[in-house]
């Protein structure tokens, strides 16, 4: 039995975040932020948004394109760094949401590689035939953990959602899954505020993420460069075999150097990080949706998703659409 992506959905908030906008919030320019991430707009979650609302839009659009109901959902995996409250967790937010009951529902914290290893985690189930479509979703309002006065960071992040059903077809499919991560780079992207560290001794600027940019740039390259390599060494495929890269959408200096690894010209990559920014776990989803939706990605398509985030954690899906 493998599992194969039956349906994608994704979710923007209304509210658009420009360049120009942050130029009269932090000290930095629309060129600045376009020549170094890419980045021109972000979206920023409304008030009465939660990563569980943008993660039911997301949801629901997803189950619709698969041509199932909630109803058929029996496992549901939701990947974020910025869930609701401490608990319940987000995925049981979202189950109650979307009026199902009984399946198992949990989060997974993997930061910006958070939905690919919920998908390597769901597509398990699936191959032991504990789960037939399995809704996997990343999620996020980073708005919520971002200082929006250090310039350093405030400029990089977005929110938003995005999802997929996994079903089980006799057909590959997911074909292979790799994760990795290496506490050692814990300090280079955290936020350092938590739960069992106390609350009340939280400083505010602690509850906010904090990055040494440029070192998290340098591993990422070469990290995403190795996690290519080590995917296509497991399948015995050439570089040429891959029709589609999926990238986690952190910065598009990091994209083009991965795409440059697999020899891959940019019209081959889909590329959001220019109007979503980076949303962390929602991003790699929400690509997919954006390229599935606009026809560029076809049933048969081998694609390659790959993600790199805080932890540090990285970890790539090669899959035929
Ligand atoms: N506007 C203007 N100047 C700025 C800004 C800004 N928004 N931010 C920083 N600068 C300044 C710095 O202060 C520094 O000035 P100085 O030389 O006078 O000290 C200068 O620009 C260069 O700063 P660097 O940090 O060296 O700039 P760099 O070229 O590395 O770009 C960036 C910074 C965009 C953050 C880059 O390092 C990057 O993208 N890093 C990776 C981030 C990432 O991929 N994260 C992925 C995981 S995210 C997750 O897991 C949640």
């Amino acid at each position: 039995m493998y599992a194969r992506i039956t349906g994608t959905g994704g979710y923007l908030p209304e509210k658009v975040l420009t360049n120009k906008e942050l130029e009269k919030m932090v000290d930095t320019t629309d060129d600045w932020i376009v020549s170094r991430t890419g980045i021109r707009e972000r979206h920023i979650a409304a008030d009465n948004e939660t990563t569980s609302s943008l993660a039911e839009a997301a949801a629901r659009e997803a189950i619709a394109a698969a041509n199932l109901t909630p109803a058929d959902i029996d496992l549901i995996i939701v990947a974020t760094t910025t869930p609701d409250q401490v608990f319940p967790s987000t995925a049981c937010l979202l189950q109650d949401r979307l009026d199902i009951h009984g399946c198992p529902a949990f989060d997974v914290q993997a930061v910006c590689t958070g939905f690919v290893y919920a998908m390597a985690i769901a597509e398990k189930f699936i191959r032991t035939e504990t789960a037939r479509h399995a809704l996997v979703v990343g999620a996020e309002t980073l708005s919520r953990i971002t200082d929006w006065s250090d310039r350093g960071t405030c400029v990089l992040f977005g929110d938003g959602a995005g999802a997929i059903v996994l079903s089980a077809s006799d057909e590959p499919g997911i074909i292979s899954t790799h994760l990795h991560a290496d506490g050692k780079f814990k300090d280079l992207l955290k936020v350092p505020a938590g739960i069992s560290q106390g609350y009340d001794k939280v400083r505010k600027s602690e509850a906010f993420m904090h990055m040494k940019g440029s070192d998290v740039f340098k591993v990422a390259v070469n990290t995403l460069g190795r996690i290519v390599d080590e995917t296509l060494e497991a399948n015995k495929l050439q570089k040429t075999d891959i029709q589609w890269l999926v990238p986690h959408q952190a910065n598009t200096r990091i994209i083009l150097a991965t795409a440059k690894k697999l020899g891959m010209s940019m019209d081959q990559v889909v590329v959001t990080v220019d109007k979503h920014g980076n949303t962390s776990a929602a991003s790699v989803p929400l690509a997919l949706d954006v390229a599935v939706r606009d026809g560029r990605i076809q049933r048969g398509d081998k694609i390659l998703l790959e993600a790199f985030g805080g932890g540090f954690t990285w970890g790539a899906v090669l899959a035929n659409y």
